[in-house]
């Protein structure tokens, strides 16, 4: 890496100026998620009719389908309030990391787990551009609705492949630019005029209902992620689309041998 990469990798690091194609800094998005956590899941159940939990069940399917011994801890990044590492927990995971930078998120995962009273989930503040983890370490990895914020998401890729055992699995649940003729159009309705002003009024924060749809609209179509994926060093790289295609379920595997 140039002097020049190392700074801009710093600075990115401390939450500085996001790369060209993020919208924003980490700063800015870890501040945004601090506002607007105490509607976050309400929000999140009623965008999504519910749908959202039958999602990361199905996250949570893909990523513990060949996890192979409960025993090796399996994380969960951008956990936000902590419904995916949750799941995961729910799902037959015995060690389950959730890690996330906006502290006032995890902290909201942190109360829901202790009245689920799940004590299987270690919730870690951390920056999923420089997760604090030894390479190796983990026997699957999921994101769900998390990397679409980060600043660069080819780096987020390669830095969640680094945490994986050979073998081990990432799964990447997240909304994918809608693309289908006459829904589209409704769609985008949807999300650019009604999301934000119901987003506003739930959580007071309007701004981070309008940057929603746009962090979508930025996000590499599915077949572009999946090749990130493959650029990331995983192999048998697939996809599917759910919520009538406004979502999209993707799933790689770390290299067995180097
Ligand atoms: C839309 S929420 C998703 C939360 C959760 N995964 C879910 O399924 O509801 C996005 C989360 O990503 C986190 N996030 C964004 N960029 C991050 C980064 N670089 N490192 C760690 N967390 C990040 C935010 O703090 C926020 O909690």
């Amino acid at each position: 890496m140039t002097g020049d990469e190392e700074r801009e990798r710093e600075s990115l690091r401390l939450g500085g100026e996001a790369r060209p194609g993020a919208l924003r800094s980490g700063r800015d998005v870890r501040e945004m998620f601090g506002r607007i956590v105490r509607r976050y899941d309400a929000m999140n159940r009623l965008m999504t009719g519910g749908r959202d939990i039958v999602w990361r069940r199905r996250a949570v399917r893909l990523a513990l389908a060949d996890a192979g011994s409960v025993e090796v801890p399996v994380l969960d990044v951008a956990t936000g309030t902590g419904d995916l590492a949750l799941a995961l927990a729910a799902g037959g995971a015995r060690f389950v990391v959730g890690v996330d930078f906006a502290a006032p998120m995890l902290r909201a995962a942190a109360a829901k787990g202790a009245k689920a009273g799940d004590g299987g989930v270690a919730w870690v503040v951390g920056d999923a551009l420089t997760l604090p983890f030894p390479s190796g370490t983990f026997a699957a990895c999921t994101v769900a609705f998390g990397l679409r914020n980060m600043a660069d998401y080819e780096a987020a890729l390669q830095e969640m492949t680094r945490v994986l055992i050979p073998g081990g699995r990432l799964v990447c649940l997240e909304l994918t630019p809608y693309r289908r003729p006459v829904l589209g159009s409704l769609f985008a309705w949807y999300f650019s005029r009604v999301v934000p002003v119901v987003g506003g009024l739930l959580s007071g924060d309007r701004e981070a209902y309008c940057y929603l749809p746009q962090s979508v609209a930025a996000f590499p179509p599915a077949d572009a992620l999946a090749d990130l994926f493959r650029r990331a060093g995983l192999v048998d790289v697939a996809y599917r689309l759910l919520g009538g295609g406004t979502v999209a379920l993707h799933a790689g595997t770390k290299r067995s041998t180097p």
